[in-house]
């Protein structure tokens, strides 16, 4: 049988139709824990809007058949909002030598068969293609071992990401803020650094 599932990446004003159908999907996967996130429409689509806008930031969409099934992003460090950007400045390091990855998306009926991988190779690839990246970096909720909201049969994602060439950071952490879905107000969350030093990074410029 044909595989009706088609990966493309996508950058700048070509994104510009899928953003509803990005945001509508962000909104209900990030309610899963450990996300657990209460999102609006009209904020999710306004932060989808800086991949368009952001120079060099991709966004990797899986289709199945026309229909958006799964989506994920990425753009240079130097992009990012303050708050993402600060705790890399404060130990003096280079933001035009990272390369930061905003999330990845799938409906839990396509998990499992290889388009996670795919998002993070695609990201690389990218984040290779331009050639003054060392750094790809993302950053995860922690959440207390004991949240009420955990399903019992919850996996982390710290193997796949280890098996991506992605490592926990020691110390380098951020803040977000949303609302969880079992919360009538935002909160503000830890958000720990994942991180992948790009060993392939050519300095030969042809003349
Ligand atoms: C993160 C997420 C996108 C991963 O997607 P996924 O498509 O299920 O992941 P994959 O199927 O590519 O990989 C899972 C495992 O299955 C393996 N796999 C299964 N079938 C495969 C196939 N046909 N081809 C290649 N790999 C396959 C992968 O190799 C991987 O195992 P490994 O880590 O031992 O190498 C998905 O779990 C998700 O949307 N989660 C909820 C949102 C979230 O938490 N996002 C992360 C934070 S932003």
């Amino acid at each position: 049988m044909k595989d009706s599932i088609r990966i493309q990446s996508f950058t700048g004003k070509t994104l510009n139709q899928y953003i509803p159908d990005i945001a509508a999907l962000r909104m209900k996967i990030f309610r899963e824990y450990p996300y657990l996130y209460e999102g609006s429409l009209k904020y999710e689509e306004e932060y989808l809007r800086a991949y368009i806008e952001a120079r060099n930031a991709i966004v990797v969409i899986a289709f199945d058949n026309g229909r958006i099934i799964g989506a994920s992003t990425g753009m240079p460090m130097e992009h990012e909002t303050d708050n993402v950007k600060q705790p890399w400045s404060d130990k003096g390091c280079a933001l035009q030598e990272i390369f930061y990855f905003g999330e990845s998306v799938l409906l839990p009926e396509y998990r499992g068969r290889g388009i996670g991988v795919r998002f993070f190779h695609q990201r690389e690839d990218w984040a290779l293609s331009l050639n003054r990246f060392r750094i790809l970096t993302f950053c995860a909720v922690v959440r207390a071992e004991d949240h009420p909201l955990r399903p019992n049969n919850y996996i982390p994602l710290d193997v796949f990401w280890n098996n991506r060439g992605f490592n926990k950071t020691e110390d380098l952490v951020c803040l977000m803020k949303w609302q969880d879905i079992d919360q009538d107000k935002e909160t503000e969350k830890q958000m720990h650094f994942w991180l992948k030093s790009l060993k392939v990074f050519s300095t030969a410029k042809s003349a």
